[in-house]
């Protein structure tokens, strides 16, 4: 569809940006836990945080890096005991989803962070399958699980985690892998993502986030990779770039954390416009928003704010990447293509 995006003025971007429709690929459902519910859940199921108070351990919020980040996910997440516990977690992300009109989230969630603790996969997964369920029904909203290996875990760790997972095939529709990314390069887990192929299941790896383009090269040939997610330092390789953009292999790029972890020292030198200049199919989203200062939506405008050279076209490529990448049905993808185009067509109306 050809419209002339020129005609909508920059102060109707912000607007444009919450109401078009999107699909979020990046979340890791662990990561939406916000401290108010994590002390909530904390009080329901008896655990004790080392922390006194909700604003102590926001205040603990403050990252250096990946790993530091890492350490407060982790505790957060012990609060999560029961089949309840995680549905409760992934309905308030949900909610929240449907304000910021996301009509698809394809969620993370990390199963060895709770059997670590003798939480059963059963109670992970039924939890959030049933959440996605009600999302559909109550919200409109289109759900789906992806299991994420830890990869500072072993890669026969990852085999007997999807071993379990597997007498819950249904209920999620791809792997991935996460965690701390330098020392522990994607082909350390080739086998367990050949089965995972073989299985049908949709693959997905975090690459070049702190780790260097040999890791997003390795991800792409060792895993076979359907999408990448965060890939930034894909810039600083020209074939590699080169290699993305011809295969409009999607990166999941996640602006606000990308900051908060201090990937880039502010959002002023995010990469973000160079990776869409070179034709990259790149998406906006939100990894932790719990942990990293705002949701979809949030993302998206602080991105657009600090970076005046990103427009409304850029915005309409933004979300219409996002379906490209999505994993959903063809034909859902296209109506929620067309919902978009309608929003820029209304936007483009208003702005003569
Ligand atoms: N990178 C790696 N592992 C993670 C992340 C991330 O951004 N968020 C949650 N687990
Ligand atoms: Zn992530």
């Amino acid at each position: 569809m050809t419209m002339n995006f020129d005609s909508i003025p920059r102060d109707h971007l912000p607007a444009l940006l919450r109401a078009m429709p999107k699909a979020e690929l990046h979340m890791h459902i662990e990561g939406s836990l916000e401290p108010e519910l994590i002390f909530a859940l904390a009080k329901r199921n008896g655990v004790v945080l080392p922390y006194a108070s909700v604003e102590e351990l926001r205040a603990a919020y403050a990252f250096t890096d990946l790993q530091s980040f890492l350490d407060i996910y982790y505790a957060g997440a012990s609060v999560l005991l029961r089949e309840e516990d995680f549905f409760d977690m992934a309905m308030a992300y949900f909610r929240r989803a449907a304000i910021d009109h996301i009509v698809r989230a394809e969620l993370f969630f990390d199963p060895q962070t709770h059997t670590e603790r003798g939480v059963p996969i059963a109670t992970v997964i039924n939890g959030l399958a049933r959440a996605c369920e009600t999302a559909q029904r109550e919200l409109g909203v289109s759900g789906a699980l992806i299991l994420c290996f830890l990869r500072h875990l072993s890669e026969a760790a990852a085999f007997e985690t999807l071993e379990q997972a597997l007498a819950h095939r249904e209920h999620f529709i791809g792997v991935g892998l996460d965690s701390s990314e330098l020392g522990h390069p994607p082909e350390k887990f080739s086998r367990v993502f050949t089965r995972c192929r073989e299985l049908g299941l949709h693959l997905v790896a975090h690459a070049g986030e702190e780790g260097p383009p040999a890791y997003v090269w390795s991800a792409l040939d060792e895993l076979r990779v359907q999408r990448i997610d965060h890939g930034v330092r894909s810039v600083e390789d020209p074939a590699l770039m080169q290699r993305l953009a011809t295969t409009r292999m999607p990166l999941t790029v996640c602006p606000l954390s990308n900051v908060k972890l201090c990937v880039y020292p502010t959002m002023a030198q995010h990469q973000l416009p160079a990776l869409l200049e070179a034709g990259l199919c790149a998406t906006i989203n939100s990894d932790d928003p719990a942990y990293f200062g705002g949701y979809l939506n949030q993302n998206f405008i602080e991105t657009f704010e600090a970076l005046p050279q990103l427009t409304a076209r850029h915005a309409h490529r933004l979300a219409a990447n996002s379906f490209e990448a999505s994993f959903a049905g063809a034909k859902d993808k296209l109506r929620w293509a067309r919902a978009l185009d309608a929003a820029f067509a209304a936007a483009v109306r208003q702005g003569q």
